[in-house]
Formats: C-alpha cells, sequence, structure tokens
C-alpha cells in the first residue's frame, strides 16, 4: 500500500529538512507538509502544502481524509523558551495536538505516528551525566511537564489500543538550513550564524553549560530509521533516548575559533540558564542502539565543519 505522509509543523526547524528527506523516499506527492505559515522555498514548491491551525482538529480530519493519509509527523509544538513566557498555549497547544493524532490512529483513520520528545522531560532531580532511559523524571518547564505527558499517552495508546506510535527524546538540534524556535539549546544554532556574519557572540548560557545535541542529519536520519523499522524491534513506546554529542558554550565556541580565529564569545546568563540548569549533561541511548541499531555519525568536530561551510556558502548566496 502506498504511504501518504502528513507533516505538521513543516516550517519548523526539524519539519523544513525532514518534508525534504521524505520526498526523496516516498516521492513528492506522497508527503503532504502542513503548517500555520507557509514553509521554505523548497518545501513549498516540491509537492503538496496545507495551512493548518493544529487545534482545529476538524480541519486536520479533512486533510487526514482528503490525502487518505497513513502516517502522521507531529513535529508542531512550542518549545521550552516560549512555552514558559505563555504556560497556557503552552499546554494547550503541546497536549491537544498530541491526542488529535493519537486519535485519528485510534479510530483507524491513519497507522503510523511520529512524535518528538525531548531532553526536557528530565528535571533538577534526574541524574546529570549519561542520563538513562529510566530514571527519575520531575521536569519543572511546561515544555517538559507536557512532554512527559505525552510519552505517557504514547505508552497507553500503544498499550490499550494498539496504536503504532514512535517517538525519540531529541537533545538541542543544530542545522544549517533552517533555524530553531522558542528553545533553550537555540544558543547552538545561533553561534554559527553570528560568528560567521559579525565574528562574535553572546551567549544566554554561562561558559560551562554542558548540554546534549544533536547534528540535524543525524536527527533526521534517526527520525527515518526508527519509522521504518520492523515493529517488533520497538520495545519503548514513551520515547527513546538519543544521546547525541555533548558540550559547553566554551567548548564549541573553542571549536568555531579553529575555523575563524577572529572570533569572539561573550556570555550574558538569561531566564534559560534556569532550565538548562535542570536538564541532564549527557545521554545514555543504549536502548536505541541495541533495538534499532542507532548510531550517531556527527561528533562536535564534524559538525562544526559542515555547519560552517554550509553556511557560509549560504550567506555568500544570498549577498550575491
Ligand atoms: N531544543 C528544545 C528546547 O530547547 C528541547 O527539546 O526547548
Amino acid at each position: 500500500m502506498q504511504e501518504k505522509i502528513l507533516i505538521i509543523g513543516s516550517s519548523g526547524q526539524i519539519g523544513t529538512e525532514l518534508v525534504t528527506a521524505l520526498r526523496k523516499i516516498y516521492c513528492e506527492n506522497n508527503v503532504i507538509a502542513s503548517d500555520i505559515k507557509p514553509s521554505s522555498y523548497e518545501v513549498m514548491n516540491s509537492g503538496p502544502f496545507e495551512k493548518l491551525d493544529i487545534m482545529d482538529e476538524q480541519l486536520l480530519n479533512f486533510i487526514v481524509k482528503k490525502y487518505k493519509v497513513t502516517q502522521v509527523y507531529l513535529l508542531a509544538a512550542l518549545l521550552s523558551a516560549t512555552a514558559e513566557k505563555n504556560i497556557e498555549l503552552g499546554w494547550a497547544l503541546n497536549m491537544r495536538s498530541h491526542s488529535h493524532v493519537l486519535d485519528l490512529a485510534r479510530h483507524g483513520l491513519i497507522k503510523k505516528i511520529f512524535w518528538p520528545s525531548s531532553i526536557a522531560v528530565f528535571g533538577p532531580t534526574t541524574p546529570k551525566i549519561n542520563t538513562p532511559q529510566y530514571t527519575v523524571m520531575e521536569p519543572n518547564t511546561v515544555y517538559g511537564i507536557s512532554k512527559q505527558a505525552g510519552e505517557r499517552w504514547n505508552e497507553y495508546y500503544w498499550n490499550n489500543f494498539n496504536v503504532d506510535v514512535r517517538s525519540i527524546r531529541f537533545p538541542g538540534l543544530i542545522g544549517w538550513k533552517s533555524n530553531p524556535g522558542g528553545g533553550t539549546t537555540d544558543y547552538a544554532v545561533e553561534i554559527f550564524h553570528e560568528a560567521i556574519t559579525k565574528n562574535k557572540y553572546n551567549c544566554f548560557l554561562n561558559p560551562s553549560t554542558m548540554l546534549p545535541m544533536m547534528y540535524m542529519k543525524d536527527a533526521i536520519r534517526a527520525t527515518i530509521e526508527l519509522m521504518e523499522s520492523e515493529t517488533k524491534k520497538i520495545k519503548i513506546r514513551s520515547s527513546y533516548n538519543l544521546g547525541g554529542i555533548s558540550f559547553s558554550p566554551k567548548e564549541i565556541g573553542e571549536e568555531i575559533k579553529k575555523h575563524i580565529p577572529k572570533f569572539n564569545i561573550s556570555y550574558n546568563e538569561d531566564f534559560r540558564q534556569k532550565i538548562a540548569d535542570s536538564w541532564p549533561a549527557s545521554i545514555n541511548d543504549e536502548h536505541a542502539q541495541k533495538d534499532w541499531g542507532w548510531n550517531l555519525e556527527y561528533d562536535l568536530k564534524k559538525m562544526t565543519e559542515d555547519m560552517i561551510k554550509n553556511l557560509t556558502i549560504k550567506y555568500q548566496r544570498q549577498s550575491i
């Protein structure tokens, strides 16, 4: 049977790259992009796009029926920093969109769901180093609480209604094609843009704040590998830990300096420091490795090289 894939949140950091990757595998017309705002030129011009406010359950049902959608990737969410500023919207949007999509599968309209979770499900009482899959989880941000609740619902829908929902606890994601919006880990993308355009960056986290991060190429590959794995291999239905690479602002600053010697980083902590301090420094992902063969490709050095190379080309093209 021909898969028809709906990406909700195609204008966001993950969506921008995932739509293109999935269109290469499943053909342009079988991957429907959707978002409340227009997506990138590439996404808008390489296949179908539907304007969708994820709170509009009726419109979601209509789109799913119109295209005979079989799989949904629900990427729309309010991230950690934005959700702290609007807790009602953060909770409503993150939770309602998730339950709408889970119910589509429960009622037999779709077959498979991808829903990203986050390192934000962990909290200040979680062991910080090499954080295990199963551990104390007391998130203290709205975003983290919504992701933790979402993970519980995933597992519940799998156990009780056989809903094939798959999930990854993403670390901070770093890519050059799209910008993050409203997260605590956003500094690790901003730093590259400012290093290339201004040779300096003022970081909103302190120099020693160690956080897990991942290059977008690895994150996209992980998502597709998880979704394409045989059902019997997926032993965890809440969400899988993925480790990625752990570094501090100081360490990434030093790595960037190897390519841009004039680069200078300064620090000015804001409210996001408290959020970062509540999250792990490094993550253990042995379950993902064992269950569906996860293997990281990009370390800090390789990621920095690739980011600087591609972003420099991007800025050069824009200035022509
Ligand atoms: N990158 C996200 C954030 O910072 C975490 O999932 O909010």
